[in-house]
């Protein structure tokens, strides 16, 4: 139960406290063995079903830059990264998640993550010439909520485009942002998290302390991952940002332009959690690929954390825009470390979606005046209505 009285709330509506007020009532032990330092997060590799495909959206869609490519696997990179790949793309029989893959500081650190893991008794394998190209000795594991999750620190490095204006399109992806996750049990992956170094940026909870959503940040942005509440382990988004808002209406635009608005599932908007514009497309396999700009810097460790109330209308679109129910149910499978699918978990907590939408649900934009919403707008929240 998380006691609001302990938070400020502020003039924009959500609250503040200096630290997470996340409790797990089912945390997962904490190792003795230090964590590995992540420095961010590097890269995804996504298993797809038709890799000529996904290379045509990737590539010629979205842009990303061709490290290097072979019958099997393509390595993609955005324009400011200087490390071989921020995406992989393998061709495979069911498409899922076969890596969450994060730098560590130094080549010690992958040590820290084999003792840490080892403690916890998951399966850790190291391959001292890494799990992909360009990248060197690496940790995969499979995480305590089931996650195929990556460390490494030895790269080749590549040339960073960020000068090359004449390769720039409208839509430019400049960096790989974050990962999303979404779990049964929000509160024990946030505790894991924190135990392996992330620190909350925001979440989502009700008055109850039922939390929903958590942002976690290593670099000194909003998040490096996010954990969603939903049936789990499974992969919800993986996000680039661009450099300005313009950038991804041209996305829109140019996906208009060639008949494909259908790839467009959410957005473009303004998020209340993180502030950032978006934009949620998915792939060909379905796979959902968050577009995504102008956070804001997290670094400071006093940085206050940001907690918004799950009825706020205004919390996952600024403008009140309502969340498709795709967005809330559809994800990616994950992969073990043999590349089988990791069974699914459902969520026992009440889901956001029939909280904030359908019969049972409310919602508000100004607190305290639940029934002000126009009966024209409730049809946008309440699926009953739709027509
Ligand atoms: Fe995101």
């Amino acid at each position: 139960m998380t006691d609001r009285s302990t938070m400020t709330k502020t003039s924009s509506g959500f609250f503040v406290s200096p630290e997470a007020p996340i409790v797990a009532a089912n945390p997962v032990a904490t190792p003795t063995s230090p964590a590995p330092d992540i420095l961010r997060c590097a890269y995804m590799e996504l298993v797809v079903t038709d890799l000529a495909r996904s290379r045509e959206f990737y590539v010629d869609v979205l842009g990303l830059t061709v490290t290097e490519e072979d019958e099997s696997t393509v390595y993609l990179r955005s324009l400011e990264e200087f490390i071989h790949h921020n995406l992989v793309l393998r061709q495979g029989p069911v498409a899922a998640v076969a890596a969450f893959s994060y730098r560590v500081r130094s080549p010690e650190d992958l040590d820290r993550a084999v003792a840490f893991y080892t403690e916890l008794g998951c399966d850790v394998r190291r391959n001292p010439e890494g799990f992909t190209k360009g990248i060197g000795d690496s940790v995969r594991v499979v995480d305590p909520l089931g996650f195929p999750y990556e460390f490494f620190h030895e790269t080749e490095h590549v040339e960073r485009l960020a000068w090359r204006y004449d390769l720039y399109t409208p839509g430019a992806l400049v960096r790989l942002d974050h990962f999303n996750q979404v779990t049964p049990d929000v509160p024990r992956a946030v505790r894991h998290y924190q135990d392996l170094g992330f620190r909350v940026t925001e979440d989502i909870q009700d008055e109850d302390g039922t939390v929903y959503a958590a942002w976690m940040r290593r670099k000194p942005t909003v998040h490096d991952t996010a954990t969603t509440g939903g049936d789990g382990p499974r992969m919800h988004h993986v996000a680039f940002s661009t450099h300005e808002k313009h950038n991804i209406l041209a996305i829109c635009d140019k996906l208009g332009a060639l008949r494909r608005s259908d790839m467009i599932e959410r957005g473009p908007g303004r998020h209340g959690v993180s502030n950032a514009f978006y934009l949620y497309l998915r792939d060909p396999d379905g796979h959902r690929v968050e577009i995504y700009t102008q956070d804001y810097y997290t670094g400071d460790p006093d940085n206050p954390v940001i907690t918004w109330d799950v009825h706020d209308n205004q919390r996952r679109d600024w403008w009140g825009t309502p969340v498709v129910p795709s967005w809330y149910t559809d994800a990616s499978l994950v992969l073990d470390l043999d590349g089988n699918p990791q069974p699914v978990v459902a969520r026992t907590d009440t889901s956001e979606m029939a909280v904030t939408i359908g019969a049972d649900g409310f919602s508000y934009t100004r607190a305290g005046e639940e029934e002000a919403l126009p009966d024209w707008k409730k049809g946008e929240y309440k699926l009953g209505n739709q027509l």
